[in-house]
């Protein structure tokens, strides 16, 4: 019963679906990852006229404070949950009616963007998902523009394993849990010209922040 429950968990962090996707998950997310998605927007440093693509938005906190920034370019997100692109779109109906905000269901895998869009992409409690991370990392690659930044916030292999038995239970859901030097390896070998890896202690946790520039 016990590791049903925890599956479920598992199963909702990697794409939260039905009433608990709409009305928990994105109260989880909020509490747990804001300093997380924080720590992001202080590194990226969004400009005015910049394009910017969240990956795996979830609630779409984050989307909601770059919209306030991006003024004279256009904020993008994608999720691969139905449920959080109906949520997030709800909760940011005028920037999305006014073309400020554009959100889409897809994954990482295939982005639905040509080459070379984007000066910044950023995503947040993700890589642990994803189902191919060279591969996927070489795909966000392809949407930045040469200089472009990557930025991709998540907790390391031993914080993720210490903090819930639902994570050691369901390695098949967290497929992807890494050291930091890891994911760094990951960026160079996607091809980044630059990969640098910086942390941040927040709520007692030391959490990491990979940006690749291209
Ligand atoms: C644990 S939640 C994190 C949400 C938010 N970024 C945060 O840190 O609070 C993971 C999010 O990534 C999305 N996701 C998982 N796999 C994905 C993929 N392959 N492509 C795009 N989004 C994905 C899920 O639907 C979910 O919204």
């Amino acid at each position: 019963m016990l590791s049903t429950i925890k599956n479920y968990l598992a199963r909702q962090a990697r794409n939260p679906f039905g009433w608990f996707g709409r009305i928990v998950a994105p109260l989880v997310f909020n509490h747990e990852n804001q300093h997380m998605e924080d720590f992001g927007l202080e590194r990226m440093d969004p400009q005015k006229d910049d394009y910017i693509l969240e990956i795996g938005f979830g609630h779409g906190r984050l989307l909601s404070k770059l919209v306030q920034q991006v003024t004279e370019g256009k904020v993008h997100g994608i999720d691969i949950s139905e449920q959080m692109v109906k949520v997030t779109t709800n909760r940011n109906k005028d920037c999305v009616d006014n073309g400020k905000l554009a959100l889409k269901q897809a994954s990482i895998a295939d982005i639905p963007y040509p080459e070379g869009k984007f000066d910044k992409v950023f995503t947040c409690n993700t890589i642990y998902f994803w189902p191919d991370p060279k591969e996927n990392i070489k795909e966000v690659k392809r949407v930045l523009k040469p200089g472009g930044k990557l930025l991709c916030a998540f907790r390391d292999k031993d914080l993720m394993q210490s903090k819930s038995s639902a994570v050691t239970e369901n390695r098949e859901i967290f497929q992807n849990l890494y050291p930091p030097e890891e994911v760094k390896q990951l960026f160079q070998e996607a091809g980044f010209k630059k990969a640098q890896i910086h942390a941040k202690i927040a709520n007692s946790e030391t959490t990491f922040l990979a940006v690749g520039t291209r």
